[in-house]
């Protein structure tokens, strides 16, 4: 696998670069954000010019890029980061959790409402209903950020600093495992 230094890895692939898990979830959480500045992008760029080719190409690489990286990112978090703060015990951090918990059900849903409106503008539909999508695109936005944020200030700290060389020895395998399926899903694996 070749890769330019001009562009950043995206998640599958750095799932086979980086040595640590928490630069993959790390460098996701720039591809989230990034992402949903395209969107915001798209959206500007139809309500101007219409779905022309380059509105069909970023469409395109939104609803991909969401469906194979930004949300796996949650099972990421769910199986290896959240288990090694639930350990302590702490009731303050088990709220925490099961508050980021319900943010992912409802960024996923939320993402279900969207990609109607995306995979129709990939397929190169002028989009008859822009005000729905952009205020679909306005929650999902700060929903993800706000998350984000709290993720970054309130458990990656704590999981990277609590994170036995056992989590970390799973956590790098099954996380690889996962992006394999992902990249290569028809790929039987050997016994
Ligand atoms: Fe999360
Ligand atoms: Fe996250």
């Amino acid at each position: 696998m070749t890769h330019s230094p001009d562009r950043p890895l995206s998640h599958a692939q750095a799932a086979f670069y980086a040595p640590m898990p928490f630069d993959v979830l790390d460098s996701c959480h720039q591809e989230i954000l990034a992402m949903l500045e395209d969107l915001h992008t798209l959206i500007e760029h139809v309500s101007a010019q219409g779905v022309d080719a380059s509105a069909r190409t970023l469409a395109r690489s939104i609803h991909l890029f969401f469906t194979t990286t930004g949300l796996p990112h949650h099972l990421d978090e769910e199986q290896h980061v959240f288990p090694i703060l639930l350990k302590s015990g702490d009731p303050d951090m088990a709220r925490t959790i099961e508050h980021l918990r319900h943010d992912h059900v409802e960024i996923e849903s939320l993402w279900l409402s969207l990609v109607p409106h995306l995979d129709m503008m990939a397929r190169g539909y002028n989009h008859p209903h822009l005000g729905e999508l952009r205020s679909l695109a306005h929650r999902f936005t700060s929903l993800c950020r706000q998350h984000i944020e709290e993720e970054e200030r309130l458990i990656y700290p704590r999981a990277k600093a609590n994170q036995s060389s056992q989590d970390l020895h799973v956590m790098r395998r099954e996380m690889a495992e996962r992006r394999d399926g992902l990249l290569n899903p028809g790929e039987e694996k050997a016994p």
